[in-house]
């Protein structure tokens, strides 16, 4: 298995996508991106620059200072997967609150904060060997990607997932919260203009619904060992 290829994963909010894409990266010593940690560190850099709040969305400042935001991923052997950093301070915990959760998809809307976030994407992506998670990502990130895999599940079973991820860190959370804003960020993420969230055509479904995430991997790897021996 000498050659490398890419894998989009894409699909609506806590499907797994994340935890089962750094998990086949791991199996096949790829770089995994967490593209929605993008989005989510620009989402903090915009709460704290006051530019979104729940009363207000200046998008034009946010744009404007667009050049500020540096991101990076910096691998954090202990965790074993790569840690989000904003202008070098490392933002992994502070980018998965309600609080961040609640605004990006509205952020993740801007066609400037897309399009920079793409460009960067797409750098990563460029030596292939790379597995990403996000919504656009066989879409528009990597049309060409070899493997595409679409996440979806019903919303009960994602907000479950989300609900015990956040009572696990000790965030006080209700789950009709979290419910709601699974339900939203969905919406939001389907409906927008630029770049919604969209199956691609060659993309194969995956309902975790009723799997484990052992179940959700093995899935995936499957379709992975195929696609590598396609590719030779
Ligand atoms: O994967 P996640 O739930 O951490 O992503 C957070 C938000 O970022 C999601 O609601 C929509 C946005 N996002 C996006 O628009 N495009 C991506 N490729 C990844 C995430």
């Amino acid at each position: 298995m000498s050659n490398k290829i890419t894998i989009a994963i894409d699909g609506f909010s806590s499907t797994g996508k994340s935890t089962v894409a750094k998990r086949i990266a791991k199996e096949l010593g790829y770089v995994f991106v967490d593209s929605g940690a993008m989005y989510r560190a620009v989402t903090h850099f915009a709460i704290e620059k006051d530019f979104i709040s729940a009363k207000n969305f200046n998008k034009k400042g946010l744009i404007s200072q667009l050049d500020g935001v540096e991101l990076g991923f910096k691998f954090n052997n202990d965790l074993g997967f790569a840690e989000m950093y904003l202008n070098g301070s490392n933002v992994e915990k502070k980018i998965r609150t309600m609080e961040v959760s609640s605004f990006v998809s509205q952020v993740a809307t801007i066609p400037e904060v897309r399009e920079q976030l793409v460009k960067q994407q797409q750098q990563m992506g460029e030596d292939k060997g790379v597995v990403m998670d996000g919504r656009d990502i066989g879409t528009v990130v990597f049309p060409e990607a070899e493997l595409k895999i679409f996440m979806i599940a019903s919303a009960e079973a994602k907000a479950e997932r989300r609900y015990k991820e956040l009572i696990e860190r000790g965030d006080k959370v209700e789950y009709e919260e979290v419910l709601n804003n699974v339900k939203q960020r969905d919406h939001i993420d389907s409906t927008r203009e630029d770049s919604p969230l969209l199956k691609a055509k060659d993309a194969i479904e995956i309902d975790s619904s009723n799997l484990t995430l052992e179940e959700t991997f093995q899935s995936v790897m499957q379709l992975v060992r195929m696609t590598l021996e396609d590719s030779e």
